[in-house]
């Protein structure tokens, strides 16, 4: 399988530890950065032509769209997009009063215009494969307009919010071809800081397992509900 990750350029993140579990997995990987990572560059060490590189900003479509088409060059298809790239804001943990909110449409132009850049630009390939593709856009419970409690991570709340509502939308309009799928998906609360006194249950590389094998349960379902939890459970949009 030829799986494509954003924003994989973080050895703590959950990005470059969902690359790690597909090379283990025996697949081909993208693993889509802006800047050099030495821990991607020992990985291919190992891994050699199994791990292709693609420098991609997905706040430029320009960005986007050139990697899209270098990448037709290296492969014939795409099976799996796991859109995980993500920006947040310096004011992501302030309140309403306090935050400035002149930062918000750049945490939404990257955390959600850019998942949806990736999905037109990279479309061509994901219609090539040769079994039902899948787009995974990594959102989060802080997305959940129906279960928000939060008064602060604003820029952060209304991007994921925007991502889900776009998942919607590209599902409404690829859901009768019945060829591309797409989900997006609370990937559970992860250390993607690397830290251990981080309170959270999954370590990257713990929480990039588990949603492998969900991704594949869900692969060929094009009826259920599009926002699903690591445990494989309904959210509310
Ligand atoms: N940690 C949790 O408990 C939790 C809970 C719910 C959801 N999530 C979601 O899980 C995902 C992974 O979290 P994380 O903490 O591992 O993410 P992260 O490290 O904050 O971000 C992942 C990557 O996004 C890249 N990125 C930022 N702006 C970009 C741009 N313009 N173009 C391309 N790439 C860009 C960064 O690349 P650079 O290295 O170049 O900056 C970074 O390596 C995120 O979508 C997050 O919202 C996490």
């Amino acid at each position: 399988m030829n799986v494509m990750v954003t924003g994989a350029g973080k050895a703590v993140g959950l990005g470059f530890n969902l690359v790690v579990r597909y090379l283990e997995a025996g697949d081909t990987v993208v693993a889509t950065i802006r800047k050099e990572c030495h821990e991607l560059f020992e990985l291919k060490k190992k891994y050699g032509d199994k791990l292709i590189t693609l420098t991609m900003d997905i706040g430029i479509t320009e960005s986007v769209e050139g990697a899209a088409k270098a990448l037709a060059m290296k492969l014939p298809h795409l099976d799996l997009i796991i859109n995980n790239a993500v920006q947040v804001s310096p004011d992501c943990d302030k309140g309403f009063f306090e935050a400035n909110l002149d930062y918000i449409p750049n945490t939404v132009n990257i955390t959600s215009v850019g998942a949806m850049r990736v999905v037109k630009a990279f479309y061509p390939m994901l219609k090539k494969s040769p079994i039902t593709a899948l787009v995974i856009n990594i959102s989060s419970e802080a997305g959940s307009i129906t279960r928000c409690y939060r008064t602060a991570q604003i820029d952060y709340g209304m991007a994921k919010a925007a991502l889900n509502m776009a998942t919607m939308n590209i599902y409404n309009t690829l859901k009768d071809e019945r060829k591309v799928n797409i989900f997006c998906v609370h990937p559970g609360w992860i250390r993607t800081d690397g830290r251990e006194d981080n309170p959270a249950p999954l370590s990257s590389y713990e929480a990039a397992g588990i949603l492998q094998e969900l991704f594949e349960k869900r692969r060929e379902d094009f009826e259920g509900h599009r926002f699903i939890t690591n445990e494989n459970e309904d959210y509310p949009f």
